[in-house]
C-alpha cells in the first residue's frame, strides 16, 4: 500500500509539475512582448522551475569537460533521455570535420527525438540549431589549457612534438608551428576559438572578435567557467533546475600565442559573473557551493576505496581505466567493494571514463549496430 500512495504522490506531483510547466510557457510567452519592462529579479520570483532536459553541450577541448560529459551521462540515464552517439565506429561527433548530423548515430530515424548531444564535436549552428534545447559550453583559462594541451597532445600536433617543453614551444611557437599542419596542429594555437566552430588562425581584430563574440551569445544560452568550476556547475544546476546530486562528480581527468582564446575567455568570465549576480546572488551561491563541496565529500567517502584518485598500474577494476595519453598520466578510482550492487552500479558510473560510458549508451540505444 505505502507503494501504491508513493506513485500516487509521485503522480500527482508530475501532474502539478506538469501543469506548471504549462503555466510557464504561457508566461514566459506573455513577458516576451516585452521583456526590458520586467525587471531580471521579478521574472526569477514568477518563474517556476522546469527540470530542462533538452541540451546540447559543447565540449571544448581539456577544459575539465569530461567531468561535465559525465554528469550528463548520469542524467541521461536517471531520466531516462536519448543522446546523440557518434555514428558508426566514430568516437566524436566529427571531430574535428565541422559537425554535420550524418555524424550522429541514426540521426535520420531519431532525429529531432535527441535530448542530449554531449560529445566532442566542432560547433556549426546551423546544424544543430532547435528551438527548445539549451546549448552552453565551459572554456577555461587559455594559459592552462593550453599546458594541459601541451601534455596530451604532445605526440599528436606537430607543433607540440618537435619543441622541447611548453615553454621553448611558446618562446617562438612559428618555429614549430607551421599553418600547413593545420589539421594536426589545432591543439597547439587557440583551440577553443576552433571548438566554438570559428577559424583559430584569424587575425585578433577587435571587429571580427566583437562580431564573433556576438553570435556565440545568440548561439549559447550559457558558458561556464572551468577554473571557477564550483561556481559553474552551481550556475549550471540553478539555470538548468537540476538537483545537488545531478552536478556532483569525482575528478576525472600565452596570452599572446592564443589571443583569440584569451578574448573568448575575458568576454564569458564576465558574463559568467554577471549572470551570477543577475539571477542567483553571490550568498546564494557561496551557500550552494558549499552544501555542494559537503554532499560530494560525503560521496566519496562511502563510494571510494582509497579516498584519492590512483595512478592507472593501481586501478583495480580495469572497465573503469581511463583512455591513456602516451604522455599524460590520468587518475582513476577504485571502489569500495563492500557496497551493495545498486549502489556499486550507481558509483561506478560515477567513475567511469568517458569512452566506456560512451559505448554502454551506445550498446543500450543501439543494440543491431556492432558495439564500439
Ligand atoms: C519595450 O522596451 C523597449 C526597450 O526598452 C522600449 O523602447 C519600448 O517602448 C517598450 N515597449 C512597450 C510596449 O512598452
Ligand atoms: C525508457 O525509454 C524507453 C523508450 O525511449 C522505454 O521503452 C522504456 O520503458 C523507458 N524506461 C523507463 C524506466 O522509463
Ligand atoms: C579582421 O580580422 C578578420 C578575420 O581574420 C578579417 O577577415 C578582417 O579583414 C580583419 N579586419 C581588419 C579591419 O583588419
Ligand atoms: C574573472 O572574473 C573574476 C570576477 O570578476 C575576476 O576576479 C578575475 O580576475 C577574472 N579573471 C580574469 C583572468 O580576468
Ligand atoms: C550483483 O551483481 C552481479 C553482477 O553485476 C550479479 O552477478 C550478482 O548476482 C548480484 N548480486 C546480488 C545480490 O544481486
Amino acid at each position: 500500500d505505502s507503494l501504491k500512495i508513493y506513485f500516487l504522490s509521485r503522480h500527482i506531483k508530475y501532474l502539478l509539475f506538469f501543469n506548471i510547466c504549462l503555466r510557464l510557457v504561457f508566461l514566459s510567452g506573455f513577458f516576451h512582448v516585452n521583456k526590458s519592462i520586467l525587471s531580471a529579479e521579478l521574472v526569477t520570483s514568477l518563474t517556476p522551475c522546469c527540470v530542462k532536459t533538452n541540451i546540447m553541450f559543447l565540449k571544448t577541448h581539456k577544459t575539465t569537460s569530461s567531468t561535465i560529459l559525465n554528469i550528463l551521462f548520469q542524467f541521461t540515464e536517471k531520466h531516462n533521455l536519448t543522446i546523440a552517439l557518434p555514428a558508426d565506429q566514430l568516437v566524436h561527433l566529427g571531430y574535428p570535420e565541422t559537425f554535420m548530423t550524418r555524424f550522429v548515430e541514426e540521426f535520420q530515424t531519431i532525429g529531432q527525438n535527441y535530448n542530449i548531444m554531449c560529445n566532442h564535436l566542432r560547433f556549426n549552428h546551423l546544424e544543430v540549431r532547435s528551438v527548445n534545447t539549451f546549448y552552453f559550453s565551459i572554456p577555461r583559462n587559455p594559459v592552462s589549457q593550453l599546458e594541459s594541451s601541451y601534455v596530451y597532445y604532445k605526440d599528436a600536433a606537430p607543433a607540440f612534438r618537435t619543441s622541447r617543453d611548453v615553454n621553448e614551444y611558446l618562446a617562438s611557437p612559428m618555429d614549430y608551428y607551421h599553418k600547413g599542419n593545420y589539421k594536426e596542429n589545432i591543439y597547439a594555437k587557440n583551440n577553443m576559438w576552433f571548438d566554438f566552430g570559428c577559424n583559430n588562425n584569424a587575425e585578433d581584430n577587435e571587429s571580427y572578435i566583437q562580431a564573433v563574440l556576438e553570435k556565440l551569445e545568440q548561439n549559447f544560452h550559457l558558458v561556464l567557467i572551468a577554473d571557477y568550476f564550483d561556481e559553474s556547475r552551481i550556475l549550471l544546476k540553478h539555470t538548468l533546475c537540476w538537483d545537488l546530486d545531478d552536478v556532483v562528480y569525482f575528478k576525472l581527468n600565452s596570452r599572446m600565442w592564443c589571443s583569440l582564446d584569451w578574448k573568448l575567455y575575458l568576454h564569458f568570465n564576465q558574463s559568467f559573473w554577471k549572470r551570477i549576480q543577475e539571477t542567483m546572488g553571490l550568498d546564494e551561491l557561496e551557500k550552494e557551493v558549499n552544501l555542494l563541496r559537503a554532499r560530494q565529500k560525503e560521496l566519496m567517502e562511502t563510494c571510494l576505496s582509497d579516498q584519492r584518485p590512483v595512478e592507472k598500474t593501481r586501478v583495480e577494476d580495469k572497465a573503469l581505466m581511463p583512455f591513456q595519453s602516451e604522455a599524460a598520466n590520468i587518475l582513476s578510482y577504485n571502489l569500495n567493494q563492500d557496497l551493495d550492487n545498486r549502489s556499486l552500479t550507481a558509483y561506478q558510473k560515477m567513475v567511469m571514463p568517458e569512452l566506456h560510458y560512451m559505448s554502454y549508451f551506445y550498446a543500450l540505444q543501439h543494440p543491431h549496430e556492432k558495439g564500439k
